[in-house]
């Protein structure tokens, strides 16, 4: 376990940094049968590895409201209807939102005050939309395009090394939309 959360981060090379990170999410997952404990130490990864984000966390789909699931961080709102919100917004749109600064975000939810930019992942499995990755930073401009492709690739590594556990009778529980 501990060569998995090892510290991998480079500033100066963060395209391969984030090819590391999408290696060891998915090697977190390899193996494990509870589907909560994975995804619980997924983000214990990000949260561990990234610098400079204060918030980092999975919001799960269900009859169009996101709801809170594993995070690390301030305690944060517990529902987000679609098309609320940075969270909402791409979960309706089903894409990545860059937010370089939530005060210039019309209806940004304000969960952490110190959290001043944002960037949102959709959780896509086929054509389900499991919920969004959603990360938080305390300086205005912490994520780029780098992150965004960076932490997209991420979450494909991870969603594809969880696809095993992510059949409906073991996944209705964390993610409803695999319920049916
Ligand atoms: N800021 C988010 C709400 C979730 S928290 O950041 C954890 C939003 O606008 O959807």
């Amino acid at each position: 376990m501990s060569e998995v959360v090892a510290p991998i981060w480079d500033a100066g090379h963060p395209e391969e940094s984030y090819t590391l990170l999408a290696r060891q999410i998915a090697a977190l997952a390899a193996g494990e049968e509870d589907l909560l404990a994975a995804v619980a130490n997924g983000v214990a990864l990000l949260a561990r590895v990234l610098p400079e984000v204060n918030w980092v966390g999975v919001y799960r789909a269900a009859e169009g409201t996101l709801h809170l699931g594993p995070f690390q961080g301030a305690p944060a709102c517990t529902r987000i209807p679609f098309g609320r919100g940075v969270c909402g917004d791409a979960a309706l749109g089903r894409r990545t939102l860059l937010v370089p600064d939530v005060d210039d975000y019309p209806g940004h939810i304000v969960c952490d005050p110190g959290a001043r930019s944002e960037i949102v992942l959709p959780l896509v499995r086929g054509d389900r939309l499991l919920g969004v990755l959603d990360l938080d930073a305390p300086r205005p401009g912490r994520f780029t395009e780098v992150d965004q492709h960076g932490l997209e690739g991420v979450c494909r590594a991870w969603l594809d090394a969880l696809a095993p556990l992510l059949r409906p009778d073991r996944a209705r529980a964390l993610f409803p939309v695999l319920g049916s």
